[in-house]
């Protein structure tokens, strides 16, 4: 989807100075035109270089962490103002040079605004470029005098500028922060709870331990997350939760909103394997559930219960808001490593006393559990 938005980018700023050009030429440049040619080279510019480093990132080409520095907000004003003031000149005065130094400055804006933003903040920078994109196709639709290309393109563009919207608030984050290229965390320079949890050591178990509890729980919580995609463990998960059924275990599945690697990702896989709608629920409504809880099963997802969101103000996913996986009797999680999650931040949640990690395939660990679980359990 990054790649994309580049493409309509790049497309409106080649487009604007083809235009332009042929125009210069033959001398049919008229004020309004510069105008729509001046705002489309900039909005272009900046989704083309935003998206090429958004696609960077999501790929794992760089690194998903926040890259910051000393007076980045300072720079960015600086040069969006500069970007502007040539946008002006250039479409009073018909400069090539402006057109150049203008376009330039914009590439490098787009850059400057997305690097600052942390890895698991791309959901919400993804749909603003897709916002942006639109903006820039209803430019290059007054460019080119193309209606449809206008219409079209200011639906994505309020589109996406709705759904950025909505995700800012699922994510506890400030939309005039994403605009303006920078978000997260303060910096705090506290003491980071995560290089305290990093020096206590983590508990692993089999997975017969966390059968032990489970089979004769009231209520189990499964968070699905990415892992699980990759594993593709929901059928085996549908198995798992009809077993735990038989033996009057209420299973119920916690959908955080950015769960995955894309919106619904998780609702998708499940419905997928047939796990009933009514057993799936939204972090709003699981939320309250967890301190019930006597076993939560972290299937594949890290960020999404790491509980540096709501106690490490240095971390850079610090206000987001989390499954509250930590307050159930007993956490299991379910991956390969001690890999950190999308974020690349440390999980607070491995090293709390009633947590363990089962190493392995998520797929492979709960056939066995489904396996356990046939065998008469413990
Ligand atoms: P993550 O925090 O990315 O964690 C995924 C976990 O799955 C990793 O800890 C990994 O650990 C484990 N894993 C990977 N393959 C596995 C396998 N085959 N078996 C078992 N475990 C496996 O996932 P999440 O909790 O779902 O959070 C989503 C993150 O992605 C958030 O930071 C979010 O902001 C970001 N994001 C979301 C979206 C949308 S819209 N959903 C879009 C872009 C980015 P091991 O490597 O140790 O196995």
């Amino acid at each position: 989807m990054a790649a994309l938005h580049s493409f309509v980018g790049m497309a409106a700023v080649l487009v604007a100075i083809g235009t332009y050009l042929n125009h210069a030429a033959a001398g049919t440049l008229n004020s309004v035109m510069m105008g729509e040619l001046s705002v489309g080279i900039i909005i272009g510019a900046i989704t083309f270089s935003g998206s090429v480093v958004a696609f960077a990132k999501l790929q794992g080409l760089v690194s998903g962490a926040p890259v910051k520095f000393k007076g980045q907000h300072a720079l960015n004003a600086g040069m969006g103002i500069a970007t502007v003031v040539l946008g002006i000149h250039f479409g009073m005065t018909e400069s090539m040079i402006s057109l150049v130094l203008m376009t330039l400055l914009a590439f490098i804006l787009g850059f400057t605004l997305i690097i600052p933003i942390g890895g698991a903040d791309m959901p919400v920078i993804i749909s603003m470029l897709n916002s942006y994109s639109g903006w820039a196709a209803a430019a290059t639709g007054f460019t080119l005098g193309n209606l449809l290309l206008i219409i079209v393109g200011a639906l994505v563009g309020f589109s996406g500028a709705i759904l950025s919207f909505i995700m800012c608030r699922a994510m506890n984050r400030s939309i005039i922060n994403v605009i303006f290229g920078g978000f997260g965390s303060d910096g705090g320079g506290e003491t980071s709870a995560v290089s305290q949890a990093a020096r206590k050591g983590v508990r692993s178990a089999s997975v017969e331990d966390a059968i032990y509890w489970m089979e004769d729980a009231d209520k189990v919580i499964i968070v699905p997350g990415y892992g699980m995609a990759v594993a593709q463990a929901q059928h085996a998960l549908k198995e798992m939760m009809e077993l735990l059924e038989a033996r009057d275990v209420a299973v119920k599945f916690a959908i955080h909103p950015v769960a995955g690697r894309m919106p619904g990702h998780m609702n998708v896989l499940l419905a997928e394997a047939d796990i009933p709608y009514d057993h799936v629920m939204e972090m709003d409504e699981i939320n309250p559930e967890f301190p019930t809880a006597d076993v939560t099963l972290v299937v594949g997802a890290n960020d999404v219960v790491n509980p540096a969101a709501k106690s490490d103000s240095s971390s850079p996913i610090y206000g987001m808001p989390i499954l509250d996986a930590a307050k159930s009797r007993q956490v299991y999680f379910l991956k390969r490593s001690m890999n950190p999650g999308y974020s690349g931040v440390d999980n607070l949640l491995f090293y709390q006393d009633n947590t363990s990690l089962i190493f392995g395939d998520a797929k492979d660990t709960i056939e066995g559990m489904v396996t356990s679980l046939k065998g008469g359990g413990h």
